[in-house]
């Protein structure tokens, strides 16, 4: 069975290169369907989950040519405006092309995504949004079916600010004619970025303190652009230096883009220094005890709360993380536990008492930053680690073990 074999207690030392963001390069993937001119797209990460999308865009009619981390997305033919189950179901940003579709060719019928090990994860904003938009929605219990003869400008305002509906809906205002505004929109860096392609594709949009103001244009014109640095990756190396009382530096990265995350590490009592475009981290002491909540950006990302409760398992003391974006987000640390882990989880609450040593174990990776999470702790435990289920991990996170051993991690693939 495919597996990452660890064998830790090494210092991790050395500089990690960030590839661009997968949360961005997602809908930058899904925005192409807006134009039959070419859209160039720099620092595409070699991550499954851009596989998946840009398979799911070629069966939709999309010409996908690579050359290294350039992919060109282009005219491949009339556009389908169907898409095959199989592709939505395995990655639910495939969702985002529904409304997209619709207003490209006024019908569109999409497969419902699933929810998955964090989360029910309802696309009820999407849905409601388009509406707003004029689009007629049919519900099936697998899939979508819609009709948008007329799409229209819309006033929407978003009970939670959804990273997903912000994307879809930003997407599909970009080709109607007249003004859609949307408040309280998710502020997440991949926003900003898909907003930029957006532009340069031809849609006027406006970005306020509390909404965003979209000015379509029935045709859009192809663009060029190169991807933000992944935050969510940068983290996590940052961390897996951090859990084994090493020094990493990343380099190609925001450091905006991770100011509530080096708040955190500070705090934890690591010292970081920033450039440009390098965050540099070394750790002298075991992780103080912190109380951590997760939170919208710029809060800290509810994508780095398991590596970061891998750390905090080897801390001090006794430390409390609360998961405030996804309702089922903790089941994970089961697997810590089963490492050695003291940590109590009650509803959205986990509470960590540091331990001095974990120790190795055989574990499933659940999902991708939970399994970014049991990595860190089986760099950190006493003996071998085996985590199944890898092919979770590199959906999210290229190369890692290559990465990893870069900086002195003894990890390597196994069947
Ligand atoms: C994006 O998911 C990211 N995925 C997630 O990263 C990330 O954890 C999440 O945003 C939050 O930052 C991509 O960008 C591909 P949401 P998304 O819509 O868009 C509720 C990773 O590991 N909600 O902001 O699905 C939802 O249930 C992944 O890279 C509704 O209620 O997140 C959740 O509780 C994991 N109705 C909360 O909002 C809706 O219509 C946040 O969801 C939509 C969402």
């Amino acid at each position: 069975m495919d597996h990452l074999l660890i064998r830790g207690g090494r210092r991790l030392e050395g500089q990690v290169a960030i590839e661009g963001a997968k949360n961005a390069a997602l809908p930058m993937c899904v925005a192409p369907l807006l134009t039959d001119e070419p859209v160039r797209l720099h620092r595409i990460p070699h991550l499954r989950d851009v596989d998946t999308i840009l398979s799911t865009i070629s069966s939709l009619g999309k010409k996908i040519t690579y050359d290294g981390d350039t992919v060109e997305i282009s005219c491949g033919g009339a556009l389908r405006s169907e898409a095959e189950p199989r592709y939505v179901q395995q990655m639910r940003a495939s969702f985002l092309i529904l409304g997209p579709l619709a207003a490209r060719l006024g019908h569109a019928i999409v497969p419902l995504p699933g929810g998955c090990t964090i989360g029910r994860r309802p696309v009820d904003l999407h849905l409601e949004g388009l509406r707003a938009m004029g689009a007629r929605i049919e519900e099936f219990p697998d899939r979508v079916v819609v009709r948008a003869e007329k799409l229209h400008g819309a006033r929407i305002s978003f009970s939670h600010p959804s990273v997903g509906a912000t994307e879809h809906l930003l997407m599909t205002a970009a080709l109607i004619r007249g003004e859609t505004q949307i408040t309280n929109p998710s502020k997440e860096p991949e926003i900003g970025d898909l907003i930029s392609l957006l532009r340069k594709m031809g849609a006027h949009i406006v970005v306020e303190r509390m909404s965003i103001r979209i000015n379509g244009s029935e045709h859009l014109h192809g663009a060029e652009h190169t991807i933000i640095p992944d935050r969510l990756e940068a983290g996590t190396y940052l961390l897996a230096g951090a859990i084994t009382g090493g020094e990493v530096q990343v380099t190609g990265v925001e450091p905006e883009h991770l100011r509530s995350v080096i708040e955190v590490l500070r705090k934890a009592g690591m010292s970081i220094t920033e450039s440009s475009e390098t965050i540099r981290l070394l750790a002298e002491q075991r992780a103080e005890p912190g109380h951590i909540v997760t939170a919208p950006y710029p809060g800290f990302p509810t994508d780095l709360q398991p590596p970061l409760v891998a750390l905090l398992c080897l801390g001090k003391g006794e430390s409390l993380v609360e998961e405030q974006v996804f309702e089922s987000r903790l089941a994970y640390t089961h697997s810590l536990n089963r490492m050695g882990g003291r940590i109590k989880v009650t509803g959205r609450k986990a509470i960590i008492a540091g331990v001095n040593t974990l120790v190795g174990a055989k574990v499933p990776a659940p999902d991708i930053r939970a399994g970014g999470a049991l990595i860190l702790a089986g760099l950190a435990a006493e003996g071998e680690t085996v985590i199944y289920y890898p092919e979770h991990i590199d959906r999210g996170y290229a190369s890692i073990e290559q990465k990893l051993a870069l900086i002195g991690a003894r990890i390597e693939r196994g069947e």
